[in-house]
């Protein structure tokens, strides 16, 4: 099957028909159909499927054996995020091996495609957490605890979708076939359109995390309370947002404040709380330290003066990343001298470069918007993609 046939099987799972954006949040229904779609992918191409104890799906072309070339990416999506940033990891995977079957290719090692769960952390809130889990990454304790904005936990989530969240957990076993692992992803910047280049070949990822900042004060009405009597963390949290981006700014990093939460949420009222979560991002493990324990210095002096309490806490923490040099020369080298690029992007293939070899293929993005309903990439740079993966499985399995 072509690629484009594949493709638009996915497109309409999980599409809000106003924004045009997809929640494919891990777990929930769009999600679980996502996860039917890969089952049926598989089988119909005759590669054997398993879900493992962490909730991650793979699909086996030969035996699951130490060794194995592993290719895929994630179903799940950021809250109206576009179609491609996962699924087109995993579409090109299904599509390379329809490819090198029409080549007439036996491969010696097996290949595998993966879908890895709750890569967003778009309902949990930690990022990466499938891969994380089989890595031994995040403590199973903390995993299951973790909760959905509707106070749903994960192992809550787990077993009404029939899994047992008892057994996650790092996983040996399968951490031992994996030989390598080669991610294709669409990229996230505008780094390949500058370069006028569909494929690229992954170096390394920047540092981030996520922070959960409480702002409390006392809620009061809007009318009738002095400005010199308020506790309002709303104040508090506006200076937050503007030291974050400030603080980056100046060290060269990133700072993002994109999700609020106020209560009560009453037009004529001085809220009692805000929720806010920070993403951060720098081109080193130092820079992002000193960054993020400026916000929070700013933060805590601005709570002083303002009334309010605020308290951070760290969510999840990427350190940096760099690639499997060897692998990631070798695939440049297959591929015929394509560029390399680092990214600010986080990426399962991130977590599992700290246990097995481990690089990245970006697919160009013309606009280089992302995580947003305008993400885009042409079919002619898929097929590009699609292509370039086949010759890399190729050469890795034979
Ligand atoms: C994942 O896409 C991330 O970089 O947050
Ligand atoms: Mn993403
Ligand atoms: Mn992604």
């Amino acid at each position: 099957m072509s690629f484009e046939a594949l493709w638009r099987e996915l497109l309409p799972i999980g599409r809000h028909p106003e924004t045009g954006g997809y929640r494919r949040f891990t777990y929930t229904p769009a999600e679980l159909e996502c996860r039917e779609w890969f089952r049926r992918t598989a089988q119909a191409r005759d590669l054997a499927v398993e879900t493992d104890r962490n909730g991650n799906l793979w699909a086996w072309w030969g035996e699951p054996a130490p060794g194995s070339v592993v290719t895929g990416s994630h179903l799940d999506s950021v809250p109206d995020g576009g179609a491609y940033d996962g699924p087109l990891g995993v579409v090109s995977g299904f599509a390379a091996i329809d490819l090198l079957r029409e080549r007439g290719f036996t491969p010696r090692r097996s290949i595998a495609v993966v879908a890895f769960a709750e890569e967003e952390g778009g309902r949990f809130g930690v990022a990466c957490l499938g891969s994380r889990l089989l890595c031994g990454e995040i403590s199973p304790d903390r995993a299951r605890a973790l909760t959905d904005p509707s106070g749903v936990t994960l192992a809550e989530a787990m077993a009404s979708a029939g899994l047992d969240p008892e057994r996650i957990g790092r996983d040996d076993t399968l951490l031992s076939r994996i030989g390598s692992y080669v991610e294709l992803h669409i990229e996230q910047g505008r780094a390949q359109a500058d370069l006028d280049a569909p494929i690229a070949v992954g170096t390394g990822i920047w540092p981030h995390g996520r922070w959960r900042l409480e702002f409390t004060g006392e809620a009061n009405h809007a009318g009738t309370t002095r400005l010199d009597d308020r506790r309002d963390p709303m104040l508090t949290y506006a200076n937050t947002v503007l030291a974050a981006r400030k603080k980056a700014r100046l060290a060269g990093a990133l700072a993002t404040v994109g999700r609020v939460v106020c209560e009560p949420n009453g037009t004529n009222a001085v809220p009692s709380r805000v929720l806010a979560w920070l993403d951060a991002r720098a081109p080193s493990d130092e820079v992002l330290d000193r960054v993020v324990e400026e916000i929070e210095r700013a933060s805590a002096e601005r709570a002083q003066r303002d009334g309010t309490g605020f308290v951070m806490r760290q969510e999840s923490y990427s350190p940096a990343v760099q690639f499997d040099p060897a692998l990631t020369d070798r695939i440049v080298r297959v591929l015929g001298g394509v560029p390399t690029l680092g990214t600010g992007a986080g990426h399962d293939a991130g977590v599992l470069a700290g246990h097995v070899p481990a690089a990245m293929l970006f697919v160009r993005n013309p606009t280089g918007v992302s995580h947003a309903p305008a993400e885009h990439a042409t079919m002619a740079d898929c097929a590009a993609g699609v292509n370039a993966l086949a010759t890399v499985l190729e050469a890795l399995a034979q």
